[in-house]
């Protein structure tokens, strides 16, 4: 999308540097994730994390790092001029958060054309390795940040936090401010709905019927506040979320690879429209706002760009030594057909349009890209971050083959038309690249996770073609399943009041081993070569900056097993991590001395 064109970096000359350590050393301020104050629109309390009484703050959005690979790692943060102008950004980055000894360092120009956002890549370093970084602008330090290169070769586990649905007027971002405190995890994995773009006003239910849309009433409605249609909107609600200090805190301790949902732009949103985009209310051509959307969502995340002529493409791979190979889909914005209504009562069947057979959710380019990728993969696990549900969810449950419980369909009533059982044969012609071309049940690719977010509600099961049909599915023991998928619930966005459903919901679905419709929180993996296990971790309450999180389930999936079983117990954190990024400048002067 061209606006990186003035990026411009250049060594970090000694004189720079000398300078730069000595503010950070007489600096004083606390660190940015230290604040805490509500809602983002409200005033002067905007800023996070001032010392009082001190001067306007230029590093208001904190700092990250994202898409680590085994040589580099992208860093990230914004600047707040007061004057609209070019920004002369230093950047730092050392082995150890006394910054005395850094390894790499340069400069980048900003500007309005990014929303004087600062992205990069720091390149040439060890693989497998933790660093610190900071940045200077304007005469201010940044708060330190920690990041971590993927390691290569021989790895023997790997610990990934997964989050998702983060809707900032719903409530306190507590799942980002637990997993930010792990110090053992080697990277966040977030699948989308990073932002919402409702007009969030925070007003109850009572109030307002489109509660959705609103939130609750916490103090926290988002700037801008009505739906963002334009780019101005986009940056002023990425703007606002990253005033949130939980997620300021997740992104300073942690490389993030992120990938966007439907929010990101607009509810359901597909390849030329969105549920949520009305043309007709002023809000202007798809393309137009689908461009903006994509281009704030750039700047303000720590992502490398694969192709910057072609912005729309976000999936893209990591390879994590022999361990895993991750692939990030998206089946949001470049190859989706729109959604279809339902066509019985209280769901769908596999007919009529759903049954078309170029009925499409990810286009043909990244198919083939998948499959390059899992059919050449060296690793033990093949890890798929995406956004919706890939495993069948039925609320009548009945074999492909027959059409008993509901007359006029096959394979029984789905529930939700925007997940993958939406796409029927394109979800075959993911089921066709695991079996490689053999017949059901059997497996060319062997130990596929699947990793999703998108529902707002936690989720394990068996992945398998016709998981009603007892011929080609036995859940029990497995026989039939090509793979697993765990799903995570939201940061704050709503699941569901109660877990009623979950009788009527495991007995319709025998491939689900666990289901938990109402709780927040996160998603821990806990990697190795024998087993994959997921566990989920919820926090007590949304309703207030709290602490307090707890385990709630684990589910692993075995290596050659393709199966989905409950875990004997939770796993240990790594006895030694490395140390969290302190949380003060001043701190830091202070180790330095
Ligand atoms: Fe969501």
């Amino acid at each position: 999308m061209g606006h990186r064109g003035k990026r411009r970096i250049s060594a970090f000359a000694p004189q720079t540097r000398r300078s730069f350590l000595r503010r950070a050393g007489f600096a004083g301020s606390a660190a940015a994730s230290l604040g805490w104050l509500a809602g983002c629109s409200d005033g002067s309390d905007a800023r996070v994390g001032r010392t009082p009484g001190s001067s306007p703050q230029v590093f208001n959005h904190g700092v990250a790092s994202g898409d680590p690979l085994a040589d580099r790692v992208m860093l990230w943060t914004r600047t707040t001029p007061s004057t609209d102008q070019d920004v002369s950004v230093s950047w730092m980055l050392s082995e150890t958060p006394d910054m005395t000894n850094p390894l790499r360092s340069g400069t980048v120009i900003t500007n309005a054309d990014r929303d004087y956002t600062v992205k990069m890549d720091a390149t040439g370093l060890e693989a497998g390795t933790t660093y610190y970084y900071q940045f200077e602008a304007l005469g201010e330090v940044s708060t330190m940040g920690r990041t971590r290169t993927l390691p290569v070769g021989d790895v023997d586990r790997l610990r990934i936090a997964v989050l998702s649905c983060s809707n900032y007027p719903f409530g306190f971002f507590n799942a980002y401010g637990r997993v930010a405190e792990r110090a053992d995890l080697d990277l966040v994995l977030h699948l989308g709905d990073y932002i919402y773009e409702y007009p969030g006003r925070g007003v109850s239910a009572e109030q307002n019927p489109d509660e959705y849309g609103d939130g609750r009433p916490l103090g926290r409605a988002p700037e801008p506040p009505y739906e963002i249609v334009t780019l101005n909107d986009y940056r002023t609600r990425h703007a606002c979320y990253k005033t949130d200090p939980d997620l300021q805190e997740v992104h300073r301790q942690h490389p993030m690879i992120a990938v966007w949902d439907d929010h990101e732009s607009t509810n359901n949103s597909w390849r030329d429209g969105a549920q949520n985009h009305n043309p007709d209310r002023g809000e202007g051509p798809w393309s137009a706002r689908e461009a903006v959307s994509i281009k704030a969502y750039y700047e303000w995340l720590p992502i490398r760009e694969i192709d910057p002529g072609n912005p729309e493409r976000i999936y893209r791979g990591f390879e994590i030594g022999d361990l895993v190979s991750l692939s990030m889909l998206d089946t949001r914005l470049i190859g989706r057909d729109q959604q279809l209504a339902n066509n019985v009562d209280g769901g769908f069947t596999d007919t009529g349009g759903y049954a078309e057979a170029d009925r499409t959710l990810v286009d043909d380019d990244q198919r083939q890209w998948l499959a390059d990728r899992l059919n050449n993969s060296q690793a033990t696990w093949q890890l798929l971050g995406q956004q919706v549900m890939f495993g069948q969810l039925k609320v009548v449950g009945a074999p492909n083959a027959t059409n008993s419980a509901n007359p006029g369909g096959q394979g029984g009533v789905f529930f939700n038309s925007d997940q993958w059982d939406g796409y029927p044969r394109a979800r075959e012609q993911i089921w066709e690249i695991i079996r490689g071309g053999q017949a059901a049940p059997n497996v060319a690719i062997d130990n596929v996770v699947v990793l999703t977010g998108d529902i707002h509600t936690s989720w394990a099961m068996d992945i398998t073609e016709d998981p009603n049909n007892p011929d080609a599915y036995d859940a029990g023991t497995g026989a039939g399943s090509m793979g697993v998928e765990f799903v995570g619930t939201s940061v704050t966005s709503p699941g569901f009041d109660s877990n009623d459903l979950r009788p009527t919901l495991l007995e319709q679905n025998p491939h689900m081993e666990y289901i938990e419709l109402t709780q927040r929180g996160y998603m821990l993996l806990d990697i190795t070569a024998e087993r994959v296990q997921c566990e989920w971790w919820y926090v007590d309450d949304i309703e207030s900056r709290n602490a307090q999180q707890r385990f709630a389930a684990a589910y692993q999936v075995r290596v050659g097993e393709n199966h989905v079983v409950e875990a004997d117990s939770q796993t240990e954190s790594r006895p030694i991590a490395p140390a969290l990024a302190p949380v003060s400048t001043a701190a830091v002067s202070a180790m330095a001395n």
